[in-house]
Parts: C-alpha cells; sequence; structure tokens
C-alpha cells in the first residue's frame, strides 16, 4: 500500500472519530463509540493496523509513527466522550474501560446458607445448660444392648426392647468387632459379651458411658440423634434429637432436678413458660416424672427425668449409699418447635429450603 493512502486512511478515521462524538451522549453509544474505533476483533484501529502490515518497509517507521499518534488520539476522544456522559448522568464515574458499570445500583446478593433450626436449637442449649455447669460430651449412634437397656435396668423381657420397637442393625450377634467409640470400661464383664447392634432409641445411653469412664462427681448433658419406629406426625418423627442431663454428686435432689429443669425452660422458652411435673416411670430412674411446657393451649411433654435409679449405680460400680443423682431426657425438636412456633415437626425435615431460611439467626 502507498503512504498516500495510507495518511488518507489515518485521516479518515480521525474525521470519522470526531463526527462520531459529537453524537455519543448516553452509556449505550459510549459503548458503540468504543468498539467501532477501539474494538479488538473489528474496530477501526485494529483495521489500520493491518494496513500498516502492507506499507513498503522504506515508508514503515513514518506511518507506524501516524498510526500510534492515531491511536492516541482516538483514546483521547474515548476519553472525552466519557467525561461528557458521565458529567450528563450528574457525574457518576463511568470506567473508560471494560465493560460499563453504574457503581450506585445496588448488588444482587448472593443466597448463602443458614443455619437448620436444629442445629441452632442445640448450640443454644448447649450454651444454657453450659452457664449452668453442664460438661458437654457425646456418645455414639449405634449401640449395644448393654448400653442402651441392661445397664438402663431395662430388662430382657421388657417391652421397650421389642424388634419392632426399635432399629437393630442385620448383622449376626456373633464374631462382631467392639464399637469403635465404645469406652465401657474393661471391669465391666457382662457389657462386652452383649453383642447385638442397634440405633440407639434414647441418649440415656450416653449416661452409662460417662459413668462407667468419668471419675465423680459429674455434671453433664449430651446431645444427639436417636431413633424409634414411630410413624410419623405433627410431633413424631422416627429421627429425632434428644438432650440428656446427668447429675451425679452427694446428696443431689429432686428439688435440685426440678430447679434446673425449671430454669433452663425459662432461659429457653422466656419467663411465662408454665412447668409440669407429672408422676410417671423409666426404669432407669426412681422416683420419675415427665416434664410438660404449656403451649398452643395444652401441654406438651418435652422429657422426661427422675433420680437415678440404685440399679443403675450398681450397673457401672457406683455406691448408691454415697451418691445420688438426677438424669432428664427432653426432646430437641419439641423444644425449638415451641420457640420457633413450628407446629409440624414434618417441615423440619422436609428439606425444603423455603421452610428453613425463615429461621436465619
Ligand atoms: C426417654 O427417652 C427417656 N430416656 C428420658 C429420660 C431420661 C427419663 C433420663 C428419665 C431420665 P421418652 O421416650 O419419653 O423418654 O422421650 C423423651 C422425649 O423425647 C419425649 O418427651 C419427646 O419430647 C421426645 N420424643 C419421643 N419420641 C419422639 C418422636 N418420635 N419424635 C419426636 N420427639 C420424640
Amino acid at each position: 500500500m502507498a503512504i498516500d493512502s495510507f495518511d488518507s486512511a489515518v485521516d479518515g478515521l480521525l474525521a470519522d472519530a470526531q463526527a462520531s462524538l459529537q453524537s455519543v451522549d448516553s452509556l449505550d453509544a459510549l459503548e458503540a463509540f468504543r468498539i467501532q474505533f477501539t474494538g479488538a476483533k473489528n474496530g477501526a484501529l485494529k483495521s489500520l493496523q493491518k494496513l500498516l502490515g502492507a506499507v513498503p518497509p522504506e515508508h514503515k517507521p513514518a506511518a507506524g509513527k501516524r498510526f500510534n499518534q492515531a491511536r492516541e488520539t482516538i483514546e483521547q476522544l474515548l476519553t472525552e466522550a466519557t467525561e461528557k456522559v458521565s458529567k450528563a448522568s450528574s457525574g457518576k464515574p463511568i470506567s473508560s474501560t471494560g465493560p460499563l458499570v453504574d457503581p450506585t445500583l445496588p448488588g444482587l446478593r448472593p443466597r448463602i446458607g443458614v443455619l437448620h433450626p436444629i442445629t441452632q436449637t442445640l448450640e443454644h442449649l448447649k450454651e444454657i445448660m453450659g452457664r449452668l455447669g453442664f460438661n458437654v460430651t457425646e456418645g455414639p449412634e449405634i449401640e449395644d444392648e448393654w448400653h442402651n437397656f441392661v445397664a438402663l435396668n431395662i430388662p430382657e423381657d421388657h417391652p421397650a426392647r421389642d424388634p419392632l420397637d426399635n432399629f437393630y442393625l442385620a448383622t449376626a450377634k456373633t464374631n462382631l468387632p467392639k464399637a469403635s467409640t465404645d469406652t465401657q470400661s474393661s471391669g465391666n464383664s457382662s457389657g462386652g459379651d452383649i453383642a447385638a447392634r442397634l440405633l440407639r432409641s434414647q441418649t440415656s445411653t450416653v449416661q452409662i458411658r460417662v459413668m462407667e469412664s468419668t471419675p465423680l462427681p459429674l455434671r453433664i448433658i449430651s446431645l444427639g440423634r436417636v431413633y424409634r419406629p414411630d410413624a410419623p406426625d405433627a410431633t413424631h418423627f422416627p429421627m429425632f434429637h434428644q438432650m440428656e442431663g446427668l447429675w451425679v454428686d452427694k446428696n443431689v435432689t429432686m428439688a435440685q432436678l426440678k430447679s434446673v429443669l425449671r430454669l433452663f425452660a425459662t432461659s429457653y422458652l422466656g419467663g411465662d413458660v408454665n412447668v409440669r411435673f407429672r408422676p410417671s416411670f423409666f426404669p432407669f430412674t426412681e422416683p420419675s416424672v415427665e416434664v410438660d411446657y404449656w403451649w398452643n393451649g395444652q401441654w406438651i411433654e418435652f422429657g422426661g427425668a427422675g433420680m437415678i435409679d440404685p440399679n443403675v449405680f450398681a450397673a457401672v460400680g457406683i455406691d448408691p449409699e454415697q451418691w445420688s443423682g438426677f438424669a432428664f431426657g427432653l426432646g430437641v425438636e419439641r423444644l425449638c418447635m415451641r420457640r420457633f412456633g413450628i407446629t409440624d415437626i414434618r417441615d423440619l425435615y422436609r428439606s425444603d429450603v423455603r421452610f428453613l431460611r425463615q429461621f436465619a439467626s
């Protein structure tokens, strides 16, 4: 290409750019200007650069210089156009490179997860009981019959051990390795022989594990899942959570048990909550009570409690003449429902994020 032709191409491009600048009065027009003249693929400057390649070698230095000047001029024009539009849109800053954005517009908020209401409840319960001096401990969800029944004074023929009322694991009764999380003391011979395994039906199993392995006095809670083949309805689910509490010391009394449960209830549910203790029966406590809270115009059972039965102390090698204690087991879902105003336990486990998101903490 002759140098003259190249020079006229440069002149034409600059004249075009000047003319186009007159009509740039909006963000859209500015973007169109940018693409038309500086677009990386088909922009006018790109085309001019291609022509530069065809200029004879002896004219290349001069042509290259003109090309660079033209590019600077176009960039200058783009900056002017940007300022012009920026002023027109009441001084809001506009980027002259890359995509145009208005940083004053509200952003799109990314959806982040929230803690499940049961997780929130577990944390809250730990916090309240921690203030009452209870340490948190854990136990396995797969249990043996010793911890789930025998040591809790639930004999072989007790209806609570019926296979239809429990989730026994389909494993042979013999040659089973001991549960890896087993904390049972080696001194306890009867427990080691019991090989059948089941999903624990209550957190009272942890009472046994803790008393087997922890020096007295002790004051613990244990929170976790338990499993029962209960038909689901508004207040029952086959998997639910319990909070077990256990306090063993010299001279622990029923009055202390009631005080702890009342203090817990008012801390968790509010000062106006009504608590009722009903005489009841559990094989591992004597005397035993059911604990009810008043809710939605009726009494709702939240858990059971009582003084540790001497047979349970005997099973774990604690002298009931020297030590006394109480235990309680509360249904975590029912506590959570009471506090959040949830009326159907099944809603907690439908995995419907529209429902769960309401309980963002
Ligand atoms: C027990 O499980 C005893 N281990 C409690 C206990 C501990 C008594 C220590 C004495 C000493 P119960 O089966 O009543 O008790 O269950 C306790 C609570 O778990 C119930 O009050 C209820 O709130 C909750 N619960 C029971 N079954 C279900 C279920 N299917 N779905 C949801 N919550 C349940």
